[in-house]
C-alpha cells in the first residue's frame, strides 16, 4: 500500500514548508517538491497543514477507579482520539496493592489486546513499592518496552504511595534508565479537607474543588522535585494546572535539574467558575480541579518558555448515571472528564488562531516532545523519512461546534458543549493508512498497535 499526499504545508517543531510527502510500507520514504512517483492513494492537501500525528500521554481507557470504569474501551478511546487527530495514546497501568507489576500488565492485556484502532503503549502505576515490585522494574523497561514509571502522592488507601516508597523506585528506576512521573498532589492534605466539608455536610461538587487549594498541588510538585533532585531521576510531573506548582519546576531548571511538565487542554481552556453550577459541576470534577485565569495565564506563558513540554488530556471519560453516584457526596464522584478527541483542536483554536502559541509550538507539546520524552523519537512525533507515516492534513480555516451530539467518545455528556473551534483534523493517516476520511473511522478494531519504548534519554 503506497499513498502521496500532494502540496501540504508541513509542520514540524522546527519547520514549516510546502512539498509533497510518499508512504510505503506504514513509512515515510520520501519528502521533497514535485515528486514524480506512483501510489496505489494520493491525496491533494494544497492550502491545508500537515502535522505529525498527535500523542497523548495522559489517558484511562476502562480503567477501573471509584467503584466503576471509565466510560471509554480501548477500541472507542483510540478511535475518538484518531477523530481528533491523535494517533497515538499512553495508557495507565494500575498495580494492585499487594499484587505485582506484572500481574497488572496481564490485567491490562485482556482489556487492550486487539482491541485499539490506534496506537497506544503504557506507563505502569506502582501504588506499592517493595522488594518485589522492585525486582520487576528492569524486565519492564527491557522486555516489555515500558520505560515510566507512574506514582500516586494522593488517593490515600488506594493509590498513593509515601515517601520512602517513591525514594526507593526513583533509585530503582534511575539505576535501570527509566522515568518516574507522578500525580502531585498532598494526599494526607487533601483527605483532611475532604473529611472536613463532609463532616460539615458541604457536599456538593464545589467542595470537591475547595478540597484541592493550590497549596496542596504545589508542595507536592516541591517534595517530588526535591526527591527526584536527590536521586538523580529522571521526572515528570503529570497534569500539572497551577503557577504553584509551576514555581517549583522553574526552581528545578533553576538548579540545571530537570523535571518535565504536562498540563492538559482543560487547564489551559477551563476554569474553576464552573465549580458554581449545583450539581452539573460534576461534569468537571477531576483532580486535580480546574483552577483560575492567573493559573491558566502561568500555563500558557510556561508552554512558551519551554518549562511546560506537554499538552495531553487526562481523559478519564464517565456517563452521566456514572457521575451520580456522587449526587450526595462530592467525593464519591469519579474524578475525569472526556477529552481524548478535542486535545489538538481546542489547542490549535485557543492557542495558535488565538495567537498565544506558534504553529511549531503546537507541534512541539502536541506531539514531539511526548515522543522524545517518552522513548519513542524519531519513529514518533516527527515527519522524516523512516518515520511512521502519522499524520494529520489540518484545514486550519474550518469553523466547528464541538457537542456530545457529535462527538466520537463513549461519553453522553460534553464538558465543552457548543464551543465554537477554529481549525479541524480533516484526514488523520496512522502508519500510512487512512485512518480518518470525510468524517468517518476507516481501520478497524485491532489495527492499533502496542509500541515498545526507549529507555529515556532527556533529550529536551
Ligand atoms: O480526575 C482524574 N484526573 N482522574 C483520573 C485519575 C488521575 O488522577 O489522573
Ligand atoms: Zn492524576
Ligand atoms: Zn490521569
Amino acid at each position: 500500500m503506497s499513498l502521496l499526499i500532494k502540496n501540504g504545508r508541513i509542520i514540524t517543531s522546527s519547520d514549516d514548508y510546502i512539498a509533497d510527502i510518499y508512504i510505503e510500507n506504514e513509512k515515510i520514504k520520501q519528502i521533497g517538491m514535485g515528486l514524480s512517483v506512483k501510489a496505489d492513494q494520493t491525496i491533494d492537501a494544497t492550502g491545508k497543514l500537515i502535522f505529525p500525528g498527535g500523542i497523548d500521554p495522559h489517558v484511562h481507557l476502562d480503567m477501573p477507579f471509584m467503584g466503576t470504569f471509565s466510560s471509554d474501551n480501548y477500541e472507542t478511546g483510540t478511535g475518538a482520539a484518531l477523530f481528533g487527530g491523535t494517533t497515538m495514546v499512553i495508557d495507565f497501568i494500575l498495580q494492585t496493592q499487594g499484587k505485582s507489576l506484572y500481574d497488572a500488565l496481564k490485567e491490562w492485556k485482556g482489556r487492550s489486546d486487539g482491541n485499539a484502532v490506534g496506537d497506544y503503549s503504557f506507563h505502569m502505576a506502582v501504588t506499592d513499592f517493595n522488594e518485589n515490585t522492585k525486582a520487576e522494574i528492569k524486565d519492564l523497561i527491557e522486555k516489555e518496552g515500558i520505560t515510566s514509571f507512574k506514582t500516586f502522592m494522593a488517593y490515600k488507601g488506594a493509590l498513593m504511595i509515601d515517601d520512602r516508597q517513591m525514594v526507593g523506585l526513583m533509585n530503582e528506576v534511575k539505576k535501570q534508565g527509566g522515568m518516574v512521573t507522578t500525580h502531585a498532589t498532598n494526599g494526607d492534605m487533601i483527605d483532611y479537607l475532604v473529611a472536613k466539608h463532609r463532616g460539615e455536610g458541604k457536599l456538593s461538587p464545589l467542595y470537591h474543588y475547595l478540597s484541592q487549594p493550590e497549596i496542596t498541588e504545589a508542595e507536592a510538585s516541591g517534595r517530588f522535585s526535591d526527591m527526584a533532585f536527590q536521586t538523580g531521576v529522571t521526572a515528570y510531573i503529570v497534569h500539572m494546572t497551577c503557577e504553584g506548582a509551576h514555581n517549583h519546576v522553574r526552581d528545578a531548571a533553576r538548579r540545571n535539574q530537570k523535571v518535565y511538565a504536562e498540563t492538559c487542554i482543560q487547564y489551559l481552556v477551563l476554569d474553576a467558575s464552573l465549580y458554581d453550577k449545583g450539581f452539573e459541576s460534576a461534569k468537571w470534577v477531576m483532580s486535580p480541579p480546574l483552577r483560575e485565569k492567573k493559573d491558566q495565564a502561568s500555563l500558557w506563558a510556561g508552554i512558551n518558555q519551554g518549562s511546560v513540554q506537554v499538552v495531553a488530556t487526562d481523559h478519564c471519560p464517565f456517563k452521566w448515571e456514572q457521575k451520580k453516584l456522587g449526587e450526595n457526596d462530592f467525593s464519591k464522584i469519579p474524578n475525569g472528564h472526556p477529552a481524548i478527541e478535542h486535545r489538538m483542536e481546542l489547542l490549535f483554536s485557543e492557542g495558535v488562531h488565538k495567537g498565544k502559541i506558534s504553529l511549531n509550538k503546537f507541534v512541539e507539546v502536541s506531539s514531539t516532545n511526548t515522543a522524545k520524552i517518552f522513548g519513542m523519537y524519531p519513529r514518533k512525533g516527527c515527519i522524516s523519512p523512516g518515520s511512521d507515516a502519522d499524520l494529520v492534513i489540518f484545514d486550519p480555516n474550518k469553523q466547528h461546534t464541538l457537542s456530545a451530539k457529535t462527538h466520537h467518545m463513549n461519553c453522553d455528556y460534553s464538558g465543552y458543549e457548543g464551543w465554537k473551534v477554529t481549525g479541524k483534523c480533516e484526514t488523520v493517516i496512522l502508519r500510512g493508512e487512512v485512518a480518518i476520511q470525510n468524517n468517518k473511522l476507516l481501520v478497524k478494531k485491532g489495527y492499533g498497535q502496542f509500541i515498545k519504548r526507549n529507555k529515556t534519554t532527556g533529550i529536551i
